[in-house]
């Protein structure tokens, strides 16, 4: 496992860059290409390890995708078109695959098993294998169907009205991708809602999906055409810069072509409440995704509280917000956010664990973390991304604000969902 010395000490960042495809939607292009009917055109896809494990996985059912310099192509298979696979599908790092992939697969008839990394085989499946099982599907997995590695035999499946005890775009879109191929109508209904790109990408691949308040709801048979996706900025990828841009003095940052979704966009609120210098411009929508250029300049924070409704629109965006909330002036709370325990690490302690080493004033509870703003430098320190892509961005950004030499293990996790990000935070920091 490598280590990287990070750049510390940064006298501000500056410059404009091009944010990489948004990963939820860049993985659902991939998902909704192959059983669509004809060819699919997939530009700003984010070549990320997680979206290439998508690829991978559907190559193994017999899909053919062909990854261009610009663009990644996939010939739809349908649903019929989709070959029993003679290895295992495997994963990744990827709770979105493995999630949206065991749903997809529970109404096709043929056999898979699906495997993960260290950090996805602890992470709970019971979530979409037993509503999933409440549709006839036949899965099995360590636990009793809660952990992988998973089986599925594929089979016919019945609709439900699913009242999901947690606000997942995970749970909610496996659930509607099996109820595209169950008899009669699935619904799934949400305490909060979560992100809604499968039902805008299902829309724009001709599928007709129905919304009322928290519930959303598919008719099964449905077929899905073949079609062009623009994947905007990833606005989880952007929440990194927008914070350097916010904390490091003499920063002012342009980020271009950001997903602006409103199920995705807690982390311009949040800054705007905290007082942020931020500018919103050139909004525009594309299949159905609003986008826009977001410029950020060093700012005077204030402590604010999070909880409610907003934690699903933030919720991948926790860390690096605990980092801005240490160069607040007063006490940030974070609560209603026990879903974090149950990402690509437990973020409430990875979080509260690395930003201590640097010197940060953090407390974990129960279910987030309460920080108190010093506004001073952080300090040097060995810190770790524990395999988890977002603790490691949000720790090459707190390097930035430190006044000593901050080390980082295993920054390779990164590219997970950014491998541009070290290239980037480089041309920002450099003199221009
Ligand atoms: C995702 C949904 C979120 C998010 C994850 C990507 C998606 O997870 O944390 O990074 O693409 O649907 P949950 O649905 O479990 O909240």
């Amino acid at each position: 496992m490598d280590s990287k010395k990070l750049r510390i000490n940064s006298t501000g960042l500056n410059g404009s860059i091009d944010i990489p495809g948004d990963k939820s939607i860049s993985h659902r292009s991939i998902m909704l290409g192959a059983i669509a009917q004809g060819k699919t055109v997939v530009n700003n896809f984010l070549p990320g390890d997680d979206c290439l494990s998508t690829i991978s996985c559907f190559e193994k059912l017999g899909v053919k995708i062909t990854q261009n310099k610009d663009h990644v192509e996939i010939e739809g298979a349908g649903f019929d078109g989709l070959r029993e696979p003679i290895e295992i599908l495997d994963t990744g790092n990827s709770g979105t695959t493995t999630r949206l992939m065991v749903g997809l697969l529970s109404g096709i008839p043929i056999h898979t098993c699906m495997i993960g990394d260290e950090s996805i085989a602890k992470r709970p499946m019971k979530r979409v294998t037993e509503p999933l099982r409440q549709m006839g599907a036949k899965i099995d997995g360590r636990e009793d169907g809660n952990f992988t590695p998973l089986s599925i035999r594929g089979g016919s499946l019945q609709g439900i009205d699913y009242v999901s005890p947690v606000a997942s775009a995970q749970v909610k879109s496996s659930i509607l991708l099996a109820g595209l191929n169950a008899n009669g109508i699935t619904s799934v209904t949400e305490p909060h809602k979560s992100r809604d790109h499968t039902e805008r990408m299902l829309r724009a691949f001709g599928c007709e999906v129905e919304e009322a308040g928290l519930t959303v709801k598919v008719n099964g048979g449905q077929k899905l055409v073949g079609t062009n996706i623009q994947v905007p900025g990833d606005i989880s990828s952007a929440a990194f810069f927008l914070v350097a841009g916010a904390i490091v003095p003499n920063s002012r940052i342009t980020l271009k072509n950001v997903g602006m979704n409103p199920t995705r966009t807690g982390i311009v609120d949040v800054l705007v409440k905290m007082g942020a210098r931020l500018e919103i411009e050139n909004e525009r929508v594309e299949n159905n995704e609003p986008i826009a250029d977001l410029t950020i300049q060093t700012s005077e924070l204030k402590g604010i509280e999070i909880d409610g409704d907003i934690i699903p629109r933030l919720i991948d965006e926790i860390p690096v917000i605990a980092l801005l909330a240490t160069q607040a002036e007063g006490k940030t709370v974070i609560k209603d956010a026990s879903e974090l325990k149950v990402k690509e690490t437990n973020r409430i302690d990875t979080v509260v664990g690395e930003l201590t080493k640097l010197g940060a004033k953090i407390e974990p509870t129960e279910d987030g973390m309460i920080i108190s703003g010093e506004k001073k430098q952080l300090t040097g320190g060995h810190v770790h991304s524990h395999g988890d892509h977002r603790i490691g961005m949000m720790l090459a950004i707190a390097a930035c604000i430190a006044n000593a030499e901050v080390t980082l293990s295993d920054p390779e996790s990164i590219s997970v969902s950014y491998p541009t990000f070290f290239e980037h935070l480089d041309y920002l920091i450099e003199e221009k």
